[in-house]
C-alpha cells in the first residue's frame, strides 16, 4: 500500500470542512507556478512510492508477455485466484467480426443475480442514480449529466461505435427504413459533447491530465459503413481512467473504484470497461475489482485501433462524497456497507462472497488489533512501545507495514481478520473499508497536530457511515515532532487552527508541508491506553453478548510482511 498519503490530502475538496477549506482554493489559484512544480514532485516521490507498492509477482509473469501487440488486453474474467489470472489475448482472427460474450456465469449470483434482464435488445436502465436528467434515456440518444460538483457522466443508448482515431464514441442512427417507434431527432442537429472521464472536476490540476472522451451522434446512416464493426459486445461499455491520482490508495478507492462501483454495480457485470490511461501493472494490481464489475475484457481505450461496437455506453463516474455512497442517491439503495460486501467477495477465497470470518464470530480469544506502520513520515515514533501496550490491553497485535508491495489480496486478508485497525492519519487508512461491518470492528484514527477534521473527513466519517466504532486520538502538542522543531508556545503547535488561518491563501502549503509531511508523533501510552481500552470493552461485549463459548488461549499470527508484538 502507498505511504505517500499527502496527496491523499492535496487538492482535496472538503465541501464542508473548515480544516482544508483552502485546499481547493489554493490548487485553483496555483497556475503554473511554485505549486505546479512542487506538485509535480510529489508526483514523482509517489510514482517511485508506486513501484513498491504495485508490485505483484503474478502480474510480471505474464503482463509484460502479451502487452503490446494484442490491442485488446485481456485481464481475467472469471473468479479471480492465482491460477487463472494469466491475461490472454482476445484478438480477433483478422477480417472477422468477433462476438464477445462474457465469461464468469457462474459468478454471478455472488454479485447480485437477476440475469435475464440484459436480453439483447431489451433496454438496460445505464443510470443508476435518482433523480438524474439521464434517467430515461431514449433510443439513439446522448445524455450529459453535468450537475454534480465532482464527476459529469454521460450515457449514449443505441448504435455505440468506438472511434480511436478521434478518441470518439460515435452513435449511429437505425438504417433507414429501419421500423422505429420513436421518432428520429432532427438529422442536422449533431450532437457532440466532450468529457474527461474523472471524479475531481473541479480539480484543473488534475483533470486536465484526463484524456477527453468525444461522444458524437452520426447523423447519417451511411457513415456507418465507414465504420463497421471489429468487436460486437452485448453488454454497454463503461469509460473511465485508470489514470488520475492512481499512486495512491486512498484516491485508487475513492476517485476510482468506488465511483466505478456505484455507476455501474447495478449491472451486475453486464458492462465492457474501456479504461484510459491504462495500464498492464493497474490491471494486475486491482485485477480482482476488475473481475469482480465486469465479466468481459477490460478495453485498452488509447491503444485498441479497432472498431468495437455497443447497445449503449457510459462515460464517467458518480462521486458521492469522500469513501461514501449515498442509498438515497441510487435507485437501489446501495449502502457503504454493499461496497465492502463487494469487496469481500472478490477478495475473499470463500466463494460465498462472505468474509469467513464472518461465519465464526469471534468467541472468547483476543481481539485481534492491526498497527499500521507507515514509513518516512507521519511515523509513530514509539511504535513498538503501542504495539506492547495494546497487547498488555488485551489485543493480539499485528504490525501491517506499508508499502511493502504485498497484493491487496494479502492486505484484505489480514484486515478482514482484525478486530481493530490503528493507524495514524494517511492513504493506507482506506483499508477500514476491508473490516467487517456493522459494529463488528472498531478504526482507531491518530491524527497528528493541525489535522483534526481532515482526518474525520476522510476516514472517520466514512469509517461510522460503514458502523465500524470510530475512535479519534488527536494528538497533543507535546507528542508531536513539530514541538522538538519549533519553540515553546510557537503558534503552529500552540494553535494549529489559528496558524492556518493565518497562512491565508498559503494555507495548503502550511498544512501539506508542516502538519502532513513534516510530523511524527510518539504517543502518550498513558493516554492512548485510554482509547485501546475502551475500544477492548466494547469488543469484549459484543462477543459476551453473542455465543459463549470456552476460553481459547492467545492465539499467535504470523505473516511473512508482519511482526509479531504479543
Ligand atoms: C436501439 O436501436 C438499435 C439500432 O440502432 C436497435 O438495435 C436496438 O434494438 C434499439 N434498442 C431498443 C431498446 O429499442
Ligand atoms: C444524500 O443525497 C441526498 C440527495 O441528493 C441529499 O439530500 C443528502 O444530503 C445526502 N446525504 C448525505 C449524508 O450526504
Ligand atoms: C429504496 O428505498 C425506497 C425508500 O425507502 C423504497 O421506496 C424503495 O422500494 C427501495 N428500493 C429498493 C430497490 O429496495
Ligand atoms: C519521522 O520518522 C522517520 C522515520 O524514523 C524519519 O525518517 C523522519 O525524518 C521523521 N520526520 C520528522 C519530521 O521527524
Amino acid at each position: 500500500m502507498a505511504a505517500s498519503a499527502s496527496k491523499a490530502s492535496s487538492g482535496l475538496k472538503p465541501p464542508a470542512m473548515d480544516d482544508a477549506a483552502a485546499a481547493a482554493d489554493v490548487k485553483a489559484t496555483k497556475g503554473g507556478g511554485r505549486g505546479a512544480f512542487l506538485a509535480h514532485v510529489f508526483l514523482v516521490l509517489s510514482v517511485i512510492t508506486l513501484c513498491a507498492v504495485v508490485y505483484a509477482p503474478r502480474f510480471f509473469v505474464s503482463g509484460p508477455a502479451t502487452y503490446g501487440g494484442g490491442a485488446l488486453v485481456a485481464i481475467s474474467a472469471p473468479r479471480p485466484s492465482s491460477t487463472n489470472r494469466t491475461p490472454s489475448s482476445a484478438a480477433s482472427p483478422l477480417g472477422l467480426e468477433e462476438h464477445v460474450v462474457g465469461r464468469g456465469d457462474a459468478d454471478q449470483e455472488r454479485h447480485g443475480g437477476a440475469l435475464h434482464q440484459h436480453q439483447h435488445h431489451q433496454q438496460v436502465v445505464l443510470d443508476n442514480q435518482v433523480g438524474s436528467p439521464c434517467a430515461s434515456l431514449p433510443n439513439h440518444t446522448i445524455c450529459c449529466d453535468r450537475s454534480d460538483y465532482h464527476s459529469d457522466v454521460c450515457f449514449m443508448a443505441g448504435d455505440v461505435r468506438t472511434d480511436a482515431a478521434s478518441l470518439s464514441l460515435l452513435l449511429f442512427p437505425p438504417p433507414r427504413g429501419a421500423s422505429s417507434s420513436a421518432p428520429e431527432p432532427a438529422a442536422a442537429a449533431v450532437t457532440e459533447e466532450r468529457i474527461r472521464p474523472y471524479t475531481r472536476k473541479w480539480d484543473a490540476y488534475i483533470t486536465k491530465t484526463i484524456h477527453e472522451v468525444r461522444l458524437r451522434r452520426v447523423a447519417r446512416p451511411e457513415e456507418a459503413a465507414a465504420h463497421r464493426c471489429d468487436v460486437r459486445h452485448d453488454a454497454p461499455v463503461l469509460v473511465v481512467t485508470a489514470g488520475g491520482y492512481s499512486h495512491n490508495m486512498f484516491h485508487v478507492f475513492n476517485d476510482g473504484f468506488l465511483p466505478l462501483w456505484l455507476t455501474a454495480q447495478h449491472l451486475r457485470r453486464r458492462v465492457v470497461l474501456a479504461v484510459l490511461s491504462y495500464s498492464p501493472r493497474w490491471a494486475g494490481t486491482y485485477g480482482e475489482i476488475l473481475s469482480g464489475l465486469s465479466r468481459y475484457h477490460v478495453i485498452d481505450l488509447l491503444r485498441d485501433k479497432r472498431t468495437h461496437c455497443f447497445p449503449g455506453a457510459v462515460v464517467g463516474t458518480r462521486y458521492h462524497d469522500y469513501l461514501a455512497v449515498n442509498s438515497t442517491r441510487l435507485r437501489d439503495n446501495r449502502t457503504i456497507v454493499d461496497f465492502h460486501d463487494f469487496l469481500a467477495g472478490v477478495y475473499d477465497d470463500d466463494s460465498s462472497g462472505r468474509s469467513r470470518t464472518e461465519e465464526t464470530p469471534p468467541r472468547e480469544r483476543r481481539p485481534r488489533l492491526g498497527i499500521v506502520s507507515r514509513k518516512g513520515r507521519r511515523v509513530i515514533e514509539n511504535q513498538a512501545a503501542v504495539a506492547r501496550l495494546a497487547a498488555s490491553v488485551g489485543f493480539d497485535v499485528e504490525v501491517m507495514e506499508t508499502a511493502t508491495g504485498v497484493p491487496l489480496s494479502a492486505v484484505y486478508a489480514s484486515v478482514s481478520s482484525y478486530d481493530a485497525l490503528v493507524g495514524v492519519h494517511g492513504a493506507d487508512l482506506t483499508a477500514f473499508l476491508f473490516l467487517r461491518p456493522g459494529g463488528r470492528a472498531a478504526l482507531a484514527q491518530i491524527a497528528p497536530l493541525g489535522i483534526t477534521m481532515l482526518s474525520r473527513n476522510l476516514f472517520g466519517v466514512p469509517a461510522a457511515r460503514m458502523g465500524l466504532h470510530y475512535e479519534q486520538y488527536d494528538v497533543s502538542a507535546r507528542e508531536s515532532s513539530l514541538s522538538r522543531k519549533y519553540p515553546a508556545g510557537h503558534v503552529v503547535v500552540a494553535d494549529p487552527a489559528r496558524a492556518r488561518r493565518e497562512q491565508g491563501k498559503q494555507e495548503w502549503e502550511l498544512v501539506e508541508h508542516v502538519y502532513l509531511r513534516g510530523q511524527n508523533v510518539s504517543l502518550d501510552l498513558g493516554r492512548f491506553r485510554e482509547t485501546l481500552a475502551r475500544i477492548h470493552s466494547r469488543l469484549k461485549e459484543r462477543q459476551q453478548s453473542q455465543v459463549s463459548a470456552p476460553d481459547a488461549s492467545p492465539q499467535i499470527f504470523i505473516s511473512p510482511q508482519i511482526n509479531l508484538y504479543h
